[in-house]
């Protein structure tokens, strides 16, 4: 497959990470060209932000992310318009101290692709993933001092329920909590496969269809070590916030957790006002900040799930700032 607006040719780039709907992206932020600043507040690999610095010959980047090697490869990937792009290491809530310090007082674009990349995953040694045996760290940002086992060690059986029922929606998550905390007693937590295992002993094998038992654990511990879901509210509040009349808040998420987040704060935003109903007269005085653009969230198309079938959760939600 080639793509003529971007100049993409499909497949995985270099580093084995395809940016997700990237036709639907580079249309709402690249087009028409113009001078345009854009705060990549997931920068990656640079997928996406390439793409819009290739077709936008105008275009400047802030680059945003938490992980130091996703960083390098972003300016490796990024070189050709490297004066054009600011890169800094931190997490997108902080986008308007960084668009400070970078002399911007406003952006006309904020793209968040959240969640983690390929190459997190790929790579066994960050623990995200338990197709192979590792230690149980899952942190984007390793100088963060939390890591997957250290909740896993020291939170009490409430705070690890809670995690597995809300960021996992595991239905047995009291089940679960219980022996995490019975088998700590033993010999502390530090194995990927040891954990998996555990799920799979505790939460049976899933059903036909359903997601591997570890794999809704995995991801309740990822969202509550790297606080995914604060990260969402916080960052597009300041997103909001930053974006210049006219500018686009694009954001890319992949479970209904993210996008139920994204949803109702577009649904939010959109509306003038948010007093309960049955309120007889407007007490809350909210005005809409924002016009959403796509009533139901994009999601890829055939030919580009054939390229990365990891597309196929995704959902994009884009809204313009009014
Ligand atoms: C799905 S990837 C983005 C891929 C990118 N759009 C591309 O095309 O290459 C998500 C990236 O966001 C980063 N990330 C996730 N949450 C973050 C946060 N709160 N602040 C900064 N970076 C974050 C991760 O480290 C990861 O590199």
């Amino acid at each position: 497959m080639s793509d003529k607006a971007t100049g993409f040719r499909g497949g995985r780039d270099r580093y084995s990470h395809q940016p997700v709907l990237y036709r639907e992206v580079v249309k709402h932020i690249a087009e028409p060209e113009r001078p345009l600043r854009l705060i990549d507040g997931t920068l990656g690999c640079g997928g996406h932000s390439s793409l819009i610095l290739r077709s936008n010959r105008q275009a400047e980047l802030l680059g945003i992310d938490r992980d130091g090697d996703a960083l390098e490869r972003a300016a490796d990937v990024l070189a050709f318009a490297a004066g054009r792009t600011r890169l800094v290491r931190g997490a997108y809530a902080n986008m308007k101290d960084y668009a400070a310090e970078a002399g911007w007082a406003s952006a006309d674009a904020v793209l968040l692709d959240i969640g983690v990349s390929s190459p997190q995953l790929d790579d066994f040694s960050r623990g995200f993933s338990f197709r192979e045996d590792a230690p149980l760290d899952m942190r984007m940002d390793r100088r963060s001092p939390v890591t997957a086992s250290r909740i896993l060690n020291n939170s009490s059986f409430e705070e690890l329920a809670r995690i597995f029922r809300e960021y996992g929606e595991i239905q047995r998550y009291g089940k679960l909590a219980k022996a995490i905390v019975e088998r700590r007693e033993e010999r502390p937590w530090s194995s990927t496969r040891e954990l998996a295992e555990l799920c799979e002993k505790v939460l049976g094998r899933s059903r036909k269809g359903a997601p591997p038992a570890p794999t809704l654990c995995f991801q309740a511990l990822r969202i509550a070590v790297n606080d995914e879901l604060g990260e969402l509210e916080k960052g597009l509040e300041s997103a909001i916030d930053l974006l210049a009349p006219g500018g686009i808040l694009a954001v890319i998420s992949f479970h209904s957790l993210e996008d139920r987040i994204v949803k109702n704060k577009f649904r939010d935003e959109s509306t003038e006002c948010i007093c309960p109903p049955g309120c007889p007269v407007c007490i809350c005085h909210h005005k809409a900040r924002l016009k959403v653009l796509t009533k139901k969230p994009l999601t890829a198309a055939a030919d580009e799930l054939v390229d990365n079938p990891r597309a196929a959760c995704a959902k994009l939600r884009v809204a313009v700032k009014i």
